[in-house]
């Protein structure tokens, strides 16, 4: 019996919260400014979490828009696969949350780390369940609400990130030539230093008997902004030579490049060394800043509610953070 389908994508959806932060709300005391930031980074505003607002609950809002606009029904969805670097707990995963905030069946439900790179891992974890014939509707999300882990007095990382959540639902494709063409996966967790959330320490396992609770003290995202810098323009370069050189297409085979929205200079950096035209880059982090998993999944619904990108077009997606992890995947929506 022959097991292996394509795997297509059924619909988007994305959630934001309402409160936008602009460069100029942050304090005198950050000792930062608008100007810096804009030139910098590219960023005008993010958006932070309101009360109440966390991870799953924006990764639930994500997940019934990419339903609807599939045109499907909680009852449909096979598996849940969130990817976040920010889940409301530690246990139960945020996917758990989701799967009962939409009232699903009993289904696989997961949560997948690979920091910003992670939904390109959960979409690609999640199509494998697909091609198989194991799963037909996986409801594949990235979520996030890095305002919880930043440091809101360090300049140097506070200012980058933002809230958010984004979501595709995934099935297996008819055989008209859409879906997945292509993906890659890579990480290299010798550069792990670069980018690293320590977040609540669990106690030392020595100290296990003798301290039985996770200590308080809570550390914040730190990075190495210039080194992370240099090594995504390199792979932003990488992945799309790597990309158009296994899949066989030129430039102009491609509609679409949705790439981590990190730094407007990083992506100008890496395409002013490609032939690549820019008017082909869906960029939103000026209004959202740097989501980290969410970020691709918000950029590609944008595209498709806002016509960038339409049925038949076909996607290059870019990611790369922390671990450090990166991959490419082609896609015709
Ligand atoms: O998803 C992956 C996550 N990683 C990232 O998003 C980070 C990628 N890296 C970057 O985007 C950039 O490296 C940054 C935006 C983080 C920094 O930009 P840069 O051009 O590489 O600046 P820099 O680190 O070389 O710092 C230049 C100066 C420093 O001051 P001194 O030492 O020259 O006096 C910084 O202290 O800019 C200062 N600086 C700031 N000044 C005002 C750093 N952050 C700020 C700030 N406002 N927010």
């Amino acid at each position: 019996m022959s097991t292996s389908h394509g795997v297509i994508l059924l619909g988007t959806g994305s959630s934001l919260p309402e409160r936008s932060v602009r460069n100029g709300d942050f304090p005198a005391s950050l000792d930062t400014s608008d100007e810096w930031i804009r030139t910098r980074t590219g960023i005008r505003e993010r958006h932070i979490s309101a009360a109440g607002e966390t991870s799953a609950s924006l990764g639930l809002v994500a997940a019934r828009r990419a339903l609807e606009s599939a045109q499907l029904d909680p009852a449909d969805v096979d598996m849940i696969v969130c990817a976040t670097v920010t889940s409301d707990m530690m246990v139960p995963a945020n996917a758990c949350v989701i799967q009962a905030g939409l009232g699903c069946r009993p289904i696989p439900a997961f949560d997948l780390n690979a920091a910003c790179t992670g939904f390109l891992y959960a979409l690609t974890v999640a199509a494998q369940f697909v091609r198989t014939g194991t799963c037909r509707r996986i409801l594949v999300v990235g979520a996030e609400t890095l305002s919880r882990v930043v440091d809101f007095s360090d300049r140097t990382t506070c200012v980058l990130f933002g809230d958010g959540a984004g979501a595709v639902v995934i099935g297996p494709a008819e055989a008209d030539g859409r879906g997945e063409h292509w993906f890659r996966l890579y990480a290299d967790g010798r550069r792990a230093d670069l980018i690293r959330l320590n977040g609540t320490r669990l106690r030392p396992p020595a100290s296990c008997p003798a301290e039985p609770r996770i200590t308080d003290e809570f550390d914040f995202l730190r990075m190495n902004g210039r080194e992370v810098f240099k090594f995504a323009v390199r792979t932003i370069i990488e992945l799309i030579d790597e990309s158009l050189l296994e899949c066989k297409l030129s430039p102009s085979d491609i509609d679409l490049i949705i790439p981590h929205q990190v730094n407007q200079r990083i992506i100008d950096a890496a395409f002013a060394d490609l032939n690549f035209p820019t008017d082909k880059l869906m960029v939103n982090l000026e209004r959202n800043g740097n989501t980290s998993a969410a970020s691709i999944p918000i950029a590609l619904d944008e595209a498709m509610r806002t016509g960038r990108a339409a049925p038949g077009d076909r996607v290059l997606l870019i990611a790369f953070g922390g671990g450090l992890t990166w991959a490419g995947g082609v896609w015709t929506l």
